[in-house]
């Protein structure tokens, strides 16, 4: 689960407050769109999520971890549970794809053969076999983005954070690869998915939270959720008992 409770945030370089009081709760197993304009506070959001900034105020709960006083040495446990798509990729430019995506499973000590069959399985999810051996400056943006994908899944992570994914994808491969965040999410992961693509956030039926100056200003369930509520009161209330 991931839990935001009053947290606050700012930047401490400029003063800028990314994030201002948010409030949320993502369940596990919970597809989430995070929207909302550019400089909203979204990837600030992700950032919090992923140890990347600390919070000045409130409370962060990620899993096991509460993120305020998270130690240095759970990080590394931390990364583990989550598969991160970055805004810029952060692809290693000395690295062919492969390595790129085997790098993770590496650090863990899985067995070559283990990641052969792993890397060959998701390149293949995300329609790069036939670029494996090159370099990322040997490819195009929406590869680039493919294989920062790929890298996210690889670990068969937990959780799913994706800032952007299909940012630089034409029209039909942004279905395709938001269909399959869609499937892992129905095998089990938790995804939380920012995205600009409001006709692509329609095209699914998932919750939608939008970020305007760092506030939480709407928190839409999914139809589905939204339906089984009100069929089922109950339903609800829990829910509500949960986020309280
Ligand atoms: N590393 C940083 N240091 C200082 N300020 C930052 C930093 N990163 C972001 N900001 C500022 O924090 C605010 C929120 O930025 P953030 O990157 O979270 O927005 P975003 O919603 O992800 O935007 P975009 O859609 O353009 O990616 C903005 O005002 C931005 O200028
Ligand atoms: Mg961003």
């Amino acid at each position: 689960m991931i839990e935001f409770k009053n947290a606050s945030m700012k930047y401490k370089t400029n003063g800028v407050v990314a994030l201002d009081n948010v409030n949320v709760t993502i369940n596990d197993g919970e597809f989430v769109f995070i929207v909302g304009a550019s400089g909203a506070g979204k990837s600030s959001f992700l950032n919090v999520i992923m140890g990347q900034e600390k919070i000045d105020s409130g409370y962060v709960r990620v899993g096991p971890y509460r993120m305020h006083n998270i130690k240095k040495r759970d990080l590394p446990y931390l990364r583990r549970m989550l598969g991160i798509v970055f805004q810029d990729f952060r692809l290693i430019p000395k690295m062919t794809v492969y390595d790129n995506v085997a790098f993770a499973l590496r650090v863990i000590g899985m067995s070559e053969k283990k990641i052969r069959r792993r890397v060959k399985y998701v390149l293949k999810l995300v329609d790069l076999t036939d670029k494996t051996d090159n370099f990322p400056n040997q490819l195009s943006t929406g590869e680039k983005q493919r294989v920062a994908i790929a890298r996210a899944l690889v670990n068969n992570p937990g959780v799913i954070i994706a800032d952007e994914p299909t940012g630089n994808l034409d029209p039909v491969l942004s279905g395709e690869i938001m269909s399959l965040f869609d499937k892992i999410n129905s095998l089990g992961a938790t995804v939380v998915v920012v995205t600009h693509d409001l006709e692509l956030v329609r095209q699914f039926d998932h919750r939608v939270v939008t970020i305007e100056s760092g506030k939480i200003v709407s928190d839409i369930p999914s139809r589905t959720a939204e339906l089984v509520s009100a069929i089922v009161p109950s339903a609800a209330n829990s829910q509500e008992e949960n986020d309280g």
